[in-house]
């Protein structure tokens, strides 16, 4: 099996230029934010801190998170639940990014991650698939973009969807995720040494796109 781990801050368009990727070559895509959304979800509607580990670990053994592919599009259930369009808000976010920060949930999905990319060819996107979860990946990128064009691209997306919500709001948002994904002690985001960076602030997202695909074709070549 290949794996592409592709690792960055929210906002630099992973997610997009990932999926983009794996449909050009039929990889599949698995956006993992969506498992630690998934379970923010669970923990958020039970009412609990989810900044707090002494809360949010006993109820794991009752969250079952679970990921299907229908037409090659990844969905996420939390319970049963199709969660896929309930967890993209600024507030679940936030929540993700909490107990994300809790080694037991990041044990629990662990798992998950790897037995995936074990039975298919997958572009996996996160913060720690080419540090932790997909070490021997045969290509990692690290993909960023300054934190006001990040906003930028957050703000066309809220307006896409008819919501309203300010540039600052966005910025502020992006800031603080950074802030929190990078200095917590489990699997802190970091450019893994062996990953090619992507800084995508000038780059269109077909030229993203572009750059993302020739690195994946250049490692298959190698491979
Ligand atoms: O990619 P995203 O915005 O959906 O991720 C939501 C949060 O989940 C993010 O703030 C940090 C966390 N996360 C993580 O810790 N490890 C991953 N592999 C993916 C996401």
């Amino acid at each position: 099996m290949f794996s592409v781990a592709i690792d960055g801050p929210a906002g630099a368009g992973k997610s997009s230029v990932a999926r983009r990727a794996a449909a050009a070559l039929s990889f599949i895509y698995v956006d993992t934010g969506a498992l630690y959304r998934a379970v923010g979800y669970c923990a958020a509607q039970k009412g609990s801190d989810t900044k707090s580990a002494a809360e949010v670990e006993p109820l794991l053994d009752s969250i079952s998170v679970d990921l299907k592919f229908v037409n090659g599009e990844q969905r996420v259930f939390a319970n049963g639940e199709d969660v896929s369009e309930a967890i993209r808000t600024p507030d679940m976010a936030m929540h993700a990014s909490n107990v994300s920060a809790i080694p037991a949930v990041r044990a629990k999905l662990l798992d998950m991650q790897r037995s995936l990319a074990a039975r298919n060819n997958v572009i996996m996107d996160g913060r720690d698939i080419g540090t932790v979860v997909l070490p021997n990946a045969q290509v990692k990128i690290f993909l960023t973009a300054s934190p006001e064009s990040r906003a930028m691209r957050r703000l066309a997306d809220h307006k896409a969807r008819g919501e309203e919500i300010s540039f600052e709001t966005l910025l502020d948002d992006i800031k603080r995720r950074d802030e929190a994904d990078s200095t917590r002690a489990a699997a802190p985001l970091k450019q893994a040494e062996d990953a090619v960076l992507v800084d995508t602030t000038e780059l269109s997202f077909e030229e993203s796109v572009e750059t993302v695909i020739a690195l994946i074709q250049k490692g298959m070549n190698q491979g």
